[in-house]
């Protein structure tokens, strides 16, 4: 059985007050299903410490919204996943679309980055998804294909434990556009049988994959009632405590 796995990415938004202020709201509100599910907040690097100390006992986790590929050294302005673990992260996103398609990240730059976090005894969460143009045009799958392929180049079966894979249409990223649960369901199940030729059944049954692009607490019910949706990766609505943890009740 794969375990339930919401997690709330904000962005680059809060500021230290908020920011706390949030990270214990969805703590005191969602205690009563520690150990049932994982939950966890991404807030922005300069706010992991204080996040962390606000809710340190909690069983939320704290993750990374990106992580440098390189331990340490002359990389000006990067975070690499030692200093992530430091600050009390578990895990980071990477390949996050607004990286890839705002920043200018590659897929072996993301595959860099996957097997760093992995090094560093963190745990990713590996993003993937088509641009509008990219589904119109039929070739989801092919895109996809080939973020896995290349973003999971070199990661052993045992390595393969501690990876959740996100299916993030770009479409449906900040735009109110969700995919409808069929649609969700249609590329998970892609990816499951793409995890199964690349590793193995038993890999493919066990990862979690992750829905993200506009949940809302009015759809993640029915986009976590599909088979192969076993999370949710929360843009804007993880901004809310109230609405994060709406999520998190429709998911349980
Ligand atoms: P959204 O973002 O929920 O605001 O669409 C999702 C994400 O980018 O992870």
């Amino acid at each position: 059985m794969r375990k339930t796995f919401i997690a709330g990415n904000w962005k680059m938004n809060t500021d230290i007050a908020s920011a706390v202020a949030l990270a214990k709201a969805v703590a005191a509100g969602s205690a009563y299903l520690a150990g049932k599910m994982t939950i966890a907040v991404c807030p922005p690097f300069v706010y992991l410490s204080a996040v962390a100390a606000a809710i340190k006992g909690s069983s939320v986790a704290i993750g990374a919204q990106d992580v440098y590929f390189e331990a340490n050294g002359a990389f000006t302005g990067e975070i690499g996943a030692a200093m992530l673990k430091d600050v009390g992260c578990k895990l980071a996103i990477c390949g996050h679309s607004e990286r890839r398609h705002v920043i200018g990240e590659t897929d072996d730059l993301v595959n860099k980055k996957i097997k760093a976090t992995l090094a560093g005894g963190l745990l990713p969460i590996f993003c993937v998804g088509e641009l509008l143009a990219e589904r119109d045009g039929g070739r989801t799958e092919a895109v996809v294909d080939k973020q896995l392929k290349a973003g999971l180049a070199g990661i052993s079966v045992a390595q393969m434990a501690s990876v959740t894979v996100a299916y993030e249409p770009v479409w449906a990223i900040g735009t109110g556009r969700t995919a409808t649960p069929k649609q969700a369901q249609e590329v998970h199940g892609f990816i499951r049988k793409r995890l199964a030729a690349m590793y193995n059944a038993q890999v493919a049954e066990q990862t979690c994959l992750q829905y993200g692009g506009s949940v809302k607490p009015s759809n993640a019910g029915d986009l976590m009632g599909q088979p192969d949706v076993d999370g949710l990766l929360v843009g804007g609505a993880s901004l809310k405590a109230e609405d994060f943890l709406g999520i998190i009740k429709a998911s349980v």
